[in-house]
């Protein structure tokens, strides 16, 4: 297998098929998958919103990237209380996005480039908004209508106080008290996000009902997947108890609950009973990576997202703690591991990075805390090759391979997370990783909408991106772009090569180097010293220039000995 060579800049060609094919059903083990966040990844009718016009347009780009697969996160029908994960209908396009038509254009025209597409699919809540939600409103206490939901009297004689002390994943309460219709206080409804995402009841069969058949609609129109939002919420204990101080496995009454199971494994039947390898992916943020496991059982999910890894901060031992517990938990299930440095929801890797403590946790995100953003990038760009080199699927945020850092400036006037509203200002929010990519140009809107169409993106994009657009990085070697287009032609040579091979190397403490297959090596140096790369090696890519033939500080260099891997 000979090697991509360096100046190797294909243009995007349509090859493919018109609908996944059964070539490669084992594509999803080492895919790799970039999300768009449709809102701000191009805008193609000029409004400033951007939308599926903007990604059919854009579709060369992502095949010159190099990804198998894009998901997207929620495009349907919505009043965007929650950026789209409020749906008020499962199986149509939000007109600021598109129509239904333009959807399965893109899935077609996508496929013909061997790109799949895999939708985000909704099923702990539904927007207050849904036809659903409005009828149970309608019908009061007691009605089938309010048996699709979680609605509850309340406690106390005069019923005010709330089923339970639940606290929301978006901090503050969990249940929200509606009117009757003769304006006297009534019954509570449960929301484990914001009160206009009113959780749906997964015991009662029509909600089961209606999610299978979004999958089969998704599935009818060509989608190679669905990623699981709130994957571990779904099942709630019906007594209603507290929460215990510490939990036990299977104890908690909103998460990870054992019945989750049972539902998965019907998802399974219905992908599994479609060609061309059909994937489920789970978002599950469990602290147990065993109880995380089980669900990639082989009748359960394929793959979830790996969270434990990108909490990581930039420390030799924790991420290799990360990658062991990793690969030690996916073994026995045979399921592949995925790699993900961010996503729409958490800060930016050369934001996070760039600050003294690098962890991530999702309820504490930390705005104007110091940042070295050149730090942040030289980490990122290393952290980059270390994830794309792991054996497994890899997840690209958009935007990441641009090495945008998070946005920490927006007016608060134009914020619109309810992270934020509902700390009382004290989390900053998710919208400065969902700020609109800049493509070409040197002020803002970037390209991001048509030049003539003279509109300002929906948030605005600062000025100092003029180096950062796809434009610049495309023609500099020494960008991130070009770095991630390197990276992923080697890594698709290297997974066909040794798609499961794995083994650390012996090294100091603070440098994680490891084997994949007898001709690839990966070497991250996180100490704060250049240090020597082993005898004879060829360098394959690197993050950083190398010193006199070393490898510098928070830099990662791929290595081969022979012109093939
Ligand atoms: C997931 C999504 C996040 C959303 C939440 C509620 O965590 O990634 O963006 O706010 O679920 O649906």
């Amino acid at each position: 297998m000979n090697l991509p060579s360096l100046a190797d800049e294909a243009p995007a060609e349509p090859t493919g098929t018109p609908s996944p094919s059964d070539d490669d059903p084992l594509w999803w083990r080492s895919a790799t998958i970039y999300q768009i966040y449709p809102r701000s990844f191009a805008d193609g009718s000029g409004d400033g919103i951007g939308d599926l016009a903007g990604v059919r347009r854009r579709l060369g780009y992502l095949k010159d990237l190099g990804v198998d697969a894009i998901w997207f996160t929620p495009w349907y029908a919505s009043p965007l209380a929650d950026g789209g994960y409020d749906v008020a209908d499962y199986t149509s396009i939000d007109p600021r996005f598109g129509t239904l038509e333009e959807a399965e254009a893109l899935i077609r025209d996508a496929l013909a480039v061997g790109i799949r597409t895999i939708v985000d699919i909704v099923p702990n809540h539904i927007s207050d908004q849904h036809p659903w939600f409005q009828a149970a409103l309608a019908a009061g206490p007691g009605s089938p209508e309010r048996g699709r939901f979680w609605f509850h009297p309340g406690k106390g004689r005069d019923g005010a106080g709330m089923p339970t002390r639940w606290e929301s994943n978006f901090s503050g309460e969990t249940w929200t008290r509606t009117t009757n219709a003769d304006g006297t206080p009534g019954e509570w409804y449960l929301h484990l996000f914001t009160p206009r995402q009113p959780d749906l009841n997964w015991n009662h069969p029509d909600v089961r009902r209606m999610h299978e058949d979004v999958l089969r609609f998704w599935f009818d129109r060509g989608v190679g997947g669905v990623r699981i939002d709130s994957a571990a919420l779904l099942v709630k204990d019906d007594a209603l108890p507290e929460v215990p101080e510490q939990p036990g496995p299977g104890e908690h009454p909103t998460q990870d609950r054992d019945e989750l199971h049972d539902i998965y494994r019907d998802w399974r039947a219905i992908a599994d009973s479609y060609p061309g390898a059909r994937v489920l992916v789970g978002e599950l943020w469990l602290p147990d990576i065993d109880r995380f496991a089980k669900y990639l059982r082989k009748d359960e999910l394929h793959t979830a997202f790996n969270f434990d890894f990108l909490a990581r901060p930039w420390d030799a031992g924790q991420l290799r703690q990360s990658i062991d517990a990793t690969l030690r938990a996916h073994a026995p299930v045979d399921a592949p591991s995925t790699w993900v440095l961010s996503n729409h929801d958490v800060t930016r890797p050369v934001t996070r990075y760039g600050r003294e403590d690098s962890s991530f946790a999702f309820a504490k995100k930390r705005a104007g805390t110091p940042t070295d953003l050149a730090v942040g990038t030289r980490r990122a760009r290393a952290a980059a090759l270390l994830t794309a080199a792991l054996p497994g699927a890899l997840y690209i945020y958009q935007g990441d391979e641009l090495g945008l850092p998070e946005v920490e400036d927006l007016p608060e006037e134009l914020l619109e997370d309810p992270m934020h509203f509902r700390s009382g200002g004290v989390d900053p929010g998710r919208d400065g990783c969902r700020v609109p990519l800049p493509w070409s140009g040197v002020r803002p809107p970037f390209g991001f909408s048509p030049a003539e169409a003279g509109s300002e993106p929906w948030l605005p994009q600062p000025a100092d991106w003029a180096r950062l657009t796809v434009q610049a990085q495309q023609a500099d070697p020494s960008s991130m772009l070009w770095l991630y287009k390197q990276a992923l032609r080697i890594r698709k040579t290297l997974n066909r090569a040794s798609a499961t091979a794995f083994s650390w190397r012996e090294s100091a403490p603070d440098v994680l180097a490891f084997d994949r297959g007898a001709h690839f090596v990966s070497v991250t140096n996180l100490s704060p010293h250049s240090i020597e790369l082993p005898d004879s090696a060829g360098i394959l890519l690197a993050s950083s220039p190398l010193e006199n033939g070393k490898l510098p500080s928070d830099s990662t260099a791929w290595l081969t000995d022979t012109a093939t891997i």
